[in-house]
Formats: structure tokens, C-alpha cells, sequence
């Protein structure tokens, strides 16, 4: 008896102490105090032990009875304690507010801003364009017909057309924002300087350099009198005011159907500062800037007199940039949603 009566003890302060709301309480209070609870049934048993005991075990139920009375008391009044304090900090409207969490731009839209406010500073216009394209733009209008070889290298991927009226093979997910070239030139006259900022997609093995899915500032200048030395102006200014003016620029030679000639863009890599690492395939440079004087195919197939006109165009790889501006070794950083990526920028 004695036992039981210092287990009811125990069991009922331990739940006492755990509750959180006084529901609870009223719920513990009845199991142990109620008319039927265990201690008033514990209590009427005593009656039933030998006379001599019951003193004793009359005067320990007793105790057992305060202990969990003021103990359900105390926790009580504490438990009403703090729901005023909430109360009161409800209304309390001096009290500091929370700091709130505020966001910033991804590193790409920063870089992007930028580099559209450094063409805007030399009167090119920014246009947008469909993903969803026509092989006609993506490559036809661009110099590059179909049994082209060049097709191949642009690993495209096309909509699944049956069940339409469209030919197969005719609607793709645009594999470069040149081909906002035709979209652009067959609507507006010459003169012209455009950039096209957009997201491109290929059937792409994903690595540290190589995304299915990636971002290029596509530009185009239309003009009289354009020379292949505004190209290289051009970039040159360009590229110095997006990573500083000190960096090493090299122009090399390069094949695209729709350029001629053709110029790729190369600055030192930023990663190993020139040292050869895995991000510049131990080169030391890292292309970021195809480019080249705007082929007469194109001219003509927009229907401008390429012995009246000419031009220059070329295409940052805006998530190259991002990454070189930054020494990030693997472009994979960019599409990962990691805060603690995120605010270090
Ligand atoms: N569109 C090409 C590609 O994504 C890159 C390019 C090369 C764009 C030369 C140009 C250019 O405008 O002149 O592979």
C-alpha cells in the first residue's frame, strides 16, 4: 500500500511537471484527485487494512494528496504566468521588432543587369524571344540548312509533334539566342544593335562546365561601313567593364555557318589565374565570347543587301561569366538552391 501510494505520487507529479496548457492539468487533476481518480481509490481502500496500519497510511495518502495538490498549484499558476506574458507581449508595441529576412538578386540577374546597362551605354536595345522555336530561325535563316554538319554540334532537342499539324522535326526548344537574328532583322531596318539575354537548351552531359539548360546574351550590330577591328573594340570594351580592366583578352579564329569570319573570345582564367585548372581544361584561358562579321547568307535571307550593309555579332555565355567573375569552379553552384550559397552574394 505504502508503495502504491508513493508510485501514485510519482507518476502524478512527472505529468504534472510535462503538461503544457491547463487542460491538461484538469485532465491529470481528475485522474488523481476525482472522485473515482487513483488516490481517492487508494484512500477508500485503506479502510479495508488492518486497524493498526491505517494511522500510518492515513497520514502518508495525506502528504501524497498536498504534494500533488501544490504541485498542480504551482504549475498552474506558472502556466497562467506565461500565457499573460504572451499576452502582454502581443501588445507591446515598443518592444524591438524581428529582423526580417531580406532577399538580393541571384548572381546571374546581378550580372545580367550589368551587362545589359554596359550595352544599353553603347545604344543596343535588349529583346526577348520564344524558347519554343522553329528550325527555320534556330538554324535555316542562320546559314545553316539541314544537312548542315554544324546541326550536330548543337545537341537539340525537339517537341514532340505528332498528333499536329506541324512537320516533325520543324519545333525545338532553341538551342542558342541567335536565333533571335532573323526574328529581329526581318522586322526592323538597318541600323540596328540589339541584345537578346535568353535560356537555351541541349541534350547536354551536365558538368562543371556544361549545362542542358544555360544563359547567353545574344547581340547583333547592322550597319554601314562595320569592320571586323568595331568587333574586337567591342568586345574589348565590353568584357573590360564586366571583369576588370586589367584582364588578358586573346581573339582566335573559329567556325560558325552564319559568321565569316568566325572569332572566338578567350580571357585568362580567372579560377587559376592563367595556372591551367579543370575548369579551363588546364588551358589557362576560358572561351567566353564567340563571335564574328554577320555571313552575307544571313543578310540575304533577311533580305538586307549585304553590299549596303554588313555587321558584327557575337553571344556572352552568361553563366560562364558568372562563374569566371566569381573563381566558381562548377557552374552547377548557379542552379543550386542553397542559402548558404546564395548570400554570399
Ligand atoms: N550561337 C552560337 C552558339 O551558341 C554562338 C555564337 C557564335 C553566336 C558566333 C554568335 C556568333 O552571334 O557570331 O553556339
Amino acid at each position: 500500500m505504502e508503495e502504491s501510494l508513493i508510485q501514485i505520487k510519482n507518476a502524478a507529479v512527472s505529468l504534472i511537471l510535462e503538461a503544457e496548457d491547463l487542460k491538461t492539468l484538469d485532465e491529470i487533476k481528475l485522474q488523481f484527485l476525482g472522485r473515482s481518480g487513483k488516490l481517492s481509490l487508494a484512500i477508500k481502500d485503506i479502510g479495508k487494512l488492518p486497524k493498526e496500519q491505517r494511522p500510518e497510511i492515513g497520514q502518508l495518502a495525506n502528504e501524497v494528496k498536498k504534494v500533488i495538490e501544490e504541485t498542480l498549484a504551482q504549475k498552474i499558476s506558472n502556466i497562467k504566468y506565461q500565457i499573460s506574458n504572451i499576452k502582454k507581449k502581443e501588445i507591446d508595441a515598443t518592444a524591438p521588432g524581428i529582423k526580417p529576412n531580406i532577399g538580393h538578386l541571384h548572381p546571374m540577374s546581378q550580372v545580367l543587369y550589368e551587362v545589359v546597362d554596359v550595352f544599353k551605354s553603347l545604344g543596343f536595345k535588349a529583346a526577348d524571344g520564344p524558347e519554343i522555336e522553329t528550325d527555320y530561325y534556330n538554324f535555316e535563316v542562320l546559314n545553316i540548312p539541314k544537312d548542315h554538319p554544324a546541326r550536330d554540334t548543337q545537341q537539340t532537342l525537339y517537341l514532340d509533334t505528332r498528333n499536329s499539324k506541324v512537320t516533325p522535326g520543324e519545333v525545338i526548344l532553341r538551342t542558342q539566342t541567335s536565333s533571335m537574328q532573323g526574328r529581329v532583322m526581318k522586322k526592323v531596318k538597318p541600323p540596328l544593335r540589339i541584345i537578346v539575354p535568353g535560356k537555351n537548351f541541349r541534350y547536354e552531359q551536365v558538368d562543371s562546365s556544361h549545362g542542358f539548360e544555360f544563359w547567353q546574351v545574344e547581340g547583333f550590330l547592322v550597319d554601314k561601313n562595320v569592320r571586323l577591328t568595331d568587333l574586337f573594340g567591342t568586345i574589348d570594351y565590353i568584357l573590360r567593364q564586366l571583369m576588370g580592366q586589367s584582364i588578358k583578352i586573346k581573339f582566335a579564329t573559329t567556325n560558325f555557318p552564319f559568321v565569316e569570319p568566325g572569332v572566338d573570345t578567350y580571357i585568362e582564367c580567372t579560377v587559376c589565374k592563367g595556372q591551367g585548372c579543370s575548369f579551363c581544361k588546364m588551358s589557362g584561358w576560358s572561351e567566353i565570347m564567340p563571335a564574328g562579321m554577320i555571313h552575307p547568307n544571313v543578310l540575304k535571307a533577311v533580305r538586307y543587301n549585304p553590299q549596303e550593309v554588313g555587321g558584327f555579332a557575337f553571344a556572352i555565355g552568361l553563366s560562364r561569366l558568372v562563374t569566371l567573375r566569381y573563381q566558381m569552379d562548377d557552374l552547377r553552384l548557379l542552379t543550386n538552391p542553397d542559402l548558404r550559397i546564395l548570400e554570399q552574394f
